[in-house]
């Protein structure tokens, strides 16, 4: 019937819930879309860092001389020379998250951490400048490991509990009949997007301008504001293409603030590119972590204690603790939990948010200990995640605004065929004789969101553009955003121009934590809204409309045009309500943040099952992933195309977190031996398997008014763990040092 279609309309709209194909697609396809580097102003210098090739001590003597002397240098700076900043790059109050090295001090505190820049008239002229400084160093012993400098954080992640504990967990231990008690290592990861960190600073008087990727143009604004002590309005930041962020393109880092001091101090528009080796440092990474998980439970498989202790590695001057233990509160339900984290200060650069910041590296860990405990009571490992599957939150028991985990369970099995699966490891073979393995994974992931406020202008022709900051670095967010605006505005999509990217238009808060499409979506919707309200207010007041008297709460938006909802027949266009107003355009803003009154007592989050297949070669040891199924519950989907190919790429991260990736850290120099990604191994399209990705109907009332939870981390969690127990379920040994690696296996494997 009309009402319900109408109903369904104002709810749904009909863009959303399209697998459209990305608007940036084209443009990327044939190379038109402009990346940071792409740009050369005008008068254009090069900058190069040099960065220090030990972990610890001074830096005492850089030969200027020599890299002045070199043609084509234009300035050398150093701490010697560099002028004071208005912000403190030591400073961890206020607009800074993070103490970063913009040349401070001769103090060398990781390697790789920039001791000097170079800028020149070109690019070869600067790096060959900053090979003739020779650095001399005061050497001071490196520490490493996760031993050394331990201490007990006051927070994890970004505000987090360092420790939580429900119940008595060590009586619950030791009264438990059945338990397991394992320890996991997860070692540094780096987070190697496609474009590295690049800045093109031009200044003008007092006004910046700043081509970077950056995931949060305006905290970014304020950050760089801060530093050279002029107003937010005054710095410009263009980030209209990003090649893949992931966490670190989050996050102001020396090099940044140099670019910008080398343009005001050569009063020339400055590049600086980070080199590939040069993303190994000073921009974050995901750190190392050691995590014993001890777990205890009755004959039934009824789990009764949970204690994960996680010992994570930050930097000796700055404390992102990576939070790992955290999710050990999230999945399983217990009457006794204990989550506790420890650090150790390491000579190396500040760890810093990596896709799925401690639910990665943590449910790696507690998925595999998860199968562990299955094993040890004699069930298959998703009835003992059945088990224990938490009808209301861990500890807290707040009931969920919404959890279709158990369907993606089911679903995932199902389409994977895992009830064929024998309980018993070392029972399958393919047809070469190589050993076949199954194993499962629970993903799960927070439901944040941030501020966010978005402008939308409705034009005489009937079209839209919508304003906001908000940023694409490869997930889809324009294309997202688009359909949920054409919802909001009644139009199809076509009809949506977006202007993003940029610091001077409304802030569209952080991409980041998997919230921006729930973050900028629900302000962009509330534009839409407000926008349309206001042209029912010409419409209605106007005599000669066919709407007129119908009030705001009488018509809707659809195609187009404003209708009544008690008849379809009668309504107008937004051009001719435009036009009979004498204007050529309206426009309307809206906010988008949590709104905690709606959550109420809700536990917010979004989950997941994965199941994978790996075969194993019984002679030498070799892991390929031939199969990964995932079924993942996410709220509200705006665009499954894109869904899909979020969770895909987290798949795939989850494969190379399993298997491939892993930062070899020189114990002495404390440098990072294989910086570059011939030796820093990712994934190629040979080492991904079969991907899919199932898509669970959820809907959520509570999360925001779109249903929206995110899509962007949670396709790691599930898949590091449904790996690794893969690999034990085909070999028959539990690996418990990421990434599993052939001379690990080859132990297992020849038996
Ligand atoms: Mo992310 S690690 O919140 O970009």
């Amino acid at each position: 019937m009309p009402e319900t279609r109408l109903s369904q309309n104002l709810r749904y709209g009909s863009n959303a819930g399209q697998p459209l194909t990305r608007r940036d697609g084209i443009l990327k396809v044939t190379g038109r879309a402009t990346y940071a580097a792409d740009n050369h102003p005008e008068g254009m210098l090069y900058a190069v860092c040099a960065v220090s090739t030990i972990a610890r001590g001074r830096v005492t003597h850089l030969d200027v001389e020599a890299a002045r002397a070199h043609p084509h240098v234009v300035k050398v700076i150093t701490s010697d020379n560099r002028p004071p900043l208005a912000g403190d790059p030591d400073g961890k109050e206020g607009l800074f998250a993070f103490r970063l090295e913009a040349l401070q001090n001769d103090r060398v505190r990781y390697a790789g951490q920039p001791i000097a820049l170079v800028v020149a008239e070109t690019l070869e002229a600067a790096t060959e400048g900053a090979a003739l400084l020779k650095p001399r160093y005061e050497v001071e012993p490196t520490r490493l490991g996760l031993d050394v400098g331990r201490f007990v954080p006051e927070a994890v992640g970004v505000g987090s509990p360092a420790s939580i504990a429900h119940g008595d967990v060590e009586a619950e231990l030791s009264a438990a009949p059945l338990g397991i008690d394992a320890t996991y290592e997860t070692p540094p990861q780096y987070h190697n997007a496609m474009e590295p960190h690049a800045v093109v600073a031009s200044w003008d008087d007092d006004r910046l301008t700043l081509d970077t990727p950056n995931q949060a143009p305006h905290m970014a604004r304020a950050a760089y504001a801060g530093f050279f002590g002029v107003s937010p309005e005054n710095v410009l930041i263009r980030t209209p293409f990003i090649g893949g962020g992931f966490g670190s393109k989050a996050i102001l880092a020396g090099p940044h603030v140099l670019a910008a001091l080398a343009a005001r101090m050569t009063g020339r528009p400055v590049k600086l590119a980070l080199t590939r080796s040069q993303m190994f440092g000073p921009v974050g990474h995901r750190a190392q972590t050691r995590q014993r998980l001890r777990l205890g439970m009755e004959t039934s498989g009824r789990l009764t204690a949970i204690d994960h202790h996680a010992i994570a590695a930050t930097s000796s001057f700055d404390e992102f603790i990576e939070p790992s233990a955290g999710v050990s509160c999230m999945l399983y339900a217990s009457p006794a939990i204990a989550v506790r984290h420890e650090a150790a200060r390491n000579d190396i650069g500040t760890p810093g948010p990596v896709r799925a910041p401690g639910l990665a590296s943590g449910s790696a860990a507690l998925e595999a200990a998860i199968d562990e405990a299955a094993q040890a009571c004699g069930m298959d490992p998703l009835d003992f995640r059945l088990a224990n599957y938490a009808e209301v939150e861990p500890i807290t028991g707040k009931p969920w605004s919404s959890k279709a985990l158990r369907e993606c369970y089911v679903r995932g099995a199902t389409e994977f065929g895992w009830s064929g699966r024998p309980r018993a490891p070392r029972r399958m073979r393919d047809d070469d004789g190589f050993l076949v393995g199954w194993g499962m994974g629970t993903a799960v992931f927070h439901c944040p969101m941030f501020a966010a406020e978005a402008r939308i202008i409705v034009h005489g022709d009937g079209g839209a553009t919508v304003e906001t900051s908000a940023i694409d670095m490869g997930q889809g967010a324009l294309t997202a955003l688009a359909q949920i605006a054409a919802d909001s505005l009644g139009l199809d999509v076509e009809r949506v121009t977006l202007r993003f990217g940029a610091s001077d238009l409304p802030d569209g808060g952080v991409a980041g934590g998997s919230g921006h499409t729930a973050t900028a979506g629900s302000a962009i919707d509330a534009a839409g809204k407000a926008v349309v309200a206001r042209l029912a207010e010409l419409a209605t007041a106007d005599s000669d409309s066919p709407l007129f008297g119908a009030g705001n709460v009488g018509v809707v938006a659809r195609g187009g045009r404003l209708i009544r909802k008690d008849d379809e027949r009668r309504g107008e266009s937004y051009p001719d309500i435009l036009a009979r107003a004498g204007r050529v355009e309206i426009d309307g803003w809206g906010k988008g943040a949590r709104d905690p009154a709606a959550v109420g007592d809700h536990a917010l989050q979004a989950h997941g099952a994965v199941f994978a297949e790996v075969k194993v070669d019984p002679d030498l040891g070799q892991v390929r992933v031939t199969r990964l199924v995932g079924a993942f519950a996410a709220g509200r989907i705006i665009n499954p195309r894109l869904v899909k190919s979020q969770l895909y790429g987290g798949m795939i991260w989850g494969v190379s977190f399993a298997l491939h990736e892993a930062a070899s850290v020189d114990r002495l120099s404390g440098r990072v031996m294989n910086a570059d990604l011939g030796e820093y191994h990712v994934p190629v399209n040979a080492d991904v398997p079969s991907l899919e990705a199932l898509l669970i109907h959820e809907d959520d009332a509570y999360v925001n008014g779109l249903g929206v939870k995110g899509v962007g981390e949670i396709g790691i969690t599930g898949t590091v763990g449904a790996v690794a127990n893969a690999v034990w379920h085909a070999t028959g040994t539990r690996i418990r040092k990421f990434p599993v690696r052939i001379e690990d296996t080859v132990a297992a494997s020849v038996a």
